[in-house]
């Protein structure tokens, strides 16, 4: 049995053609049920449905063989531990700082509100810049219009967000796209399987 973690919405939305590609329909809508293992059409094969901040988290311990997750939540988890084949170049958007609009981000004991700590303190300490980092689990928009903190880094795709809240975006840390990883003992245990897999998903991707 293959077991692939991914998260509810867009990603699942997203990572769906890649399955059904490979002939993986799920039995049941993750958005409708409350079901946690999802079978699917694929005797060999099961999703686990979890937040999207928990896929590196199970594939590393193995509790799935391979997951989909954006790279932000990889590079915050810090996933040496895992195989990175595949770039499937869905839920695309950019890691960016943001502040509010015209307002002058100071350049020194800057506070920046990001759910992306390491990634944000790695990114001010390369630029030499001290900043005090604090940790947010959502709404990191508000932080700027409400004092908390000078500026933010989160995700941007159409600048919607950023615009209905009277922030800007400032500058861009990374662009962002959602990787398949691979637990690294089911590599080498179940790798005819995972290989096979992988050959479609970048079948579907060709096409694309
Ligand atoms: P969690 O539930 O664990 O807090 P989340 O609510 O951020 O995670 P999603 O909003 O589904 O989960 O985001 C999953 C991934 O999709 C993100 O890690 C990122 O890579 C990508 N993503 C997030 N927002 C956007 C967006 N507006 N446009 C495109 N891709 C996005
Ligand atoms: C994401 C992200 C931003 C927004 C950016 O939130 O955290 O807030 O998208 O997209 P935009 O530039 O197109 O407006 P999401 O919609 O996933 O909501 P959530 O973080 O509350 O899940």
């Amino acid at each position: 049995m293959l077991t692939i973690a991914v998260s509810k919405g867009r990603i699942y939305e997203e990572a769906l053609p890649f399955l059904e590609e490979a002939g993986i329909t799920p039995t049941d809508d993750p958005e409708k049920s409350r079901k946690l293992i999802l079978s699917t059409t694929r005797d060999d094969v099961q999703l686990v449905i979890i937040r999207a901040t928990d896929v590196p988290t199970f594939v590393e311990y193995g509790a799935a063989d391979m997951g989909i997750a954006g790279k932000d939540i990889l590079l915050e988890h810090g996933a040496e531990s895992l195989y990175e084949p595949l770039d499937l170049g869905i839920a695309k958007c950019r890691l960016m700082t943001a502040a509010h609009k015209d307002a002058p981000v100071p350049k020194s004991r800057l506070r920046v509100a990001t759910k992306y700590v390491k990634i944000a303190q790695r990114y001010y300490a390369n630029l030499g810049i001290q900043a005090e980092i604090i940790k947010l689990y959502g709404s990191m928009e508000l932080a700027p219009l409400v004092g908390l903190a000078d500026c933010i880094v989160d995700l941007v795709d159409t600048g919607n967000t950023l615009r209905a809240n009277n922030l800007e975006p400032r500058e861009l840390i990374m662009n962002i796209s959602s990787r398949l990883v691979v637990n690294k003992a089911a590599m080498k245990m179940k790798n005819q399987a995972i290989a096979a897999l992988l050959e479609q998903f970048e079948l579907t991707l060709a096409k694309r």
